[in-house]
This record gives structure tokens, C-alpha cells and sequence, in this order.
């Protein structure tokens, strides 16, 4: 089965179900806490993730990850939880922006 690491969330690891239709989901199946403030409708980038490994195992851009990234809201590297499914291994970190106040991150 596939997974997720997240780097600054002392590496925890997260299985990802091939049902899973977003990586928040996938993070979420394993109640990982994860911003979210549109729940998962693509209409803010509190959900934002940056890319470390696995790029090209991540689906297509949504219009919506297209948009914010015209507008410079989501740079190249960055792809949003709720819209981009994980179809093998990634390496994620979680930006300073997204860190939720009862969490311990290594950064
Ligand atoms: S939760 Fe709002 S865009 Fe993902």
C-alpha cells in the first residue's frame, strides 16, 4: 500500500486507501489533523501541502489548484489536500501557515 510521510510531523507515515479520492481524505481515514477551513471544497488554500518526493505521483492539477496558482496563492511545488489525489508514495511538509496550534511540529 501506498504512503504518505510527513516530514515535520516527526515523519508519521499515513497509508493511503486507493478509495481515497483526495490526500486530505487519505489523512484523514488515519485521523491525521490537517487544516481544511472550506472543508475540502477547494475554495481557500488553508489545506496546502508542499511537495518534497513523489511530485509525479500526484495527480493531475484541478482547476481550482490551477487558479490559485495564477494568482500566486500556490507555488510549484505546493498542491492543495483537498483537490490532488496521491496515486504512490509522497514525502510532504506541512507549510508554517497550515500548522494547527496543538500539534508538535519539528519546524
Ligand atoms: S480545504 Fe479549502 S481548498 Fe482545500
Amino acid at each position: 500500500m501506498a504512503k504518505i510521510v510527513i516530514e515535520n510531523l516527526s515523519g508519521k507515515e499515513v497509508n493511503i486507501h486507493p478509495q481515497s479520492r483526495s490526500i486530505l481524505a487519505a489523512l484523514q481515514n488515519e485521523r491525521v489533523d490537517w487544516m481544511h477551513a472550506c472543508e475540502g471544497k477547494g475554495r481557500c488554500t488553508t489545506c496546502k501541502l508542499i511537495v518534497v518526493k513523489g511530485f509525479e505521483q500526484i495527480s493531475e492539477k484541478t482547476a481550482a489548484e490551477i487558479r490559485y496558482e495564477q494568482e500566486g496563492k500556490l507555488s510549484g511545488n505546493e498542491r492543495l489536500a483537498c483537490q490532488a489525489k496521491a496515486l504512490g508514495d509522497l514525502a510532504v511538509r506541512v507549510p508554517d501557515e497550515g500548522k494547527l496550534p496543538h500539534l508538535k511540529y519539528d519546524d
